[in-house]
């Protein structure tokens, strides 16, 4: 720090003179900024947007033609948001990722501060997260939890490639800083144990008929959220929609940023000047501060993962008025 004191300040005799002493203590003004520090509505700094999983499977396979079993568990596909020199988040305080495990290869154990699930989209039989020593079948649509701090790896037992969607809190860590990581001493944790009624899987036949004992909140749209009854993760929250064919739902614009898989159907979505045509395995990026309007062709099971503990827990939660 410069020595500048109260007596420079005193003696200052114009503005360009305060600016020089305030520039030498690494003082900003607050009253001749270029930016303000505050505004009326959220800035919309992510975009709708679309990833097809068909060309994410071929990617996929292409990678796993080049990169060895060594790093089976970092062959994924980053889902970044296209926004200009955006490297990372999905939506502001979510990534996703498409991961495949080639047939017979392991994933090794680690554990992080960062909140994980998975949505399982193709395996064979025998494909296991080993959670917190205990193997959790993961079969298509079942959606399984790895929270902060548990560890986790993957074993695909069976003759097929094993393809998922990952979906974690990790750019929420990167803003708030409190980032842990470490690989598991056995390279992959013993795990002997298979756990099917795992409290951290969501098998997908109990979600759909959970679905179908529930009310309607729109005309052929049914909603559940996993985790409730626990366990949930605490920054993240995880819905399932079923859409029956031919119906609709509207989301009025909000601060909430979510990220959609289907996980079984087709149809179309809107977000405000943009129409995505989704269908089994993509994923939709639904940032903060757009409408969205989706429609099933037929009866369509979406994921909707969103950061709507965190908000509501500090009372962010808030309508967003449209801004067309
Ligand atoms: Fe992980």
């Amino acid at each position: 720090m410069s020595a500048v004191t109260a007596e420079d300040y005193d003696k200052a005799a114009s503005m360009e003179e305060l600016y020089a002493l305030l520039a030498k203590q690494g003082i900003e003004n607050g009253w001749n900024k270029p930016e303000p520090s505050l505004w009326p509505l959220p800035n919309r700094d992510f975009v709708p947007a679309h990833w097809s999983y068909r060309e994410a499977k071929a990617a996929l396979n292409a990678a796993g033609r080049f990169v060895n079993t060594e790093l089976a568990e970092r062959r994924n596909l980053i889902l970044a948001n296209p926004i200009p020199g955006n490297k990372y988040p999905t939506v502001k305080t979510l990534i996703c990722a498409y991961q495949m495990v080639k047939a017979g290869e392991t994933a090794r154990s680690h554990r992080h501060s960062a909140n994980a699930l998975r949505l399982v989209l193709d395996t064979g039989e025998n494909a296991f997260t080993i959670v917190d020593g205990k193997k959790v079948p993961m079969v298509s649509g079942d959606v399984l939890l790895t929270p902060n701090w548990s560890w986790h790896a993957h074993s695909n037992e069976s003759t097929q490639h094993a393809y998922w969607m990952d979906f974690l809190d990790v750019p929420t860590v990167h803003l708030l800083g409190p980032m842990f990581f470490e690989h598991h001493p056995e390279g992959i944790e013993k795990a002997d144990e298979i756990a099917s009624d795992s409290p951290m899987r969501f098998p997908f036949e109990e979600t759909k008929a959970r679905l179908a004992a529930e009310k309607e909140f729109a005309a052929g749209c049914r909603i559940i959220e996993l985790g409730n009854p626990p366990p949930a993760m605490k920054t993240i929250s995880l819905k399932v929609i079923r859409v029956d064919a031919g119906a609709s739902f509207e989301l009025e614009p909000s601060t909430l940023s979510t990220i959609y898989s289907p996980m079984y159907g087709a149809g179309k979505v809107t977000m405000e000047d943009k129409t995505f045509t989704w269908s089994r395995g993509d994923s939709i990026a639904g940032p903060s501060s757009y409408p969205q309007r989706w429609e099933a062709e037929e009866e369509s099971y979406l994921l909707q993962v969103s950061d709507e503990p965190l908000l509501s827990r500090l009372d962010w939660l808030r309508p967003v008025p449209p801004r067309s």
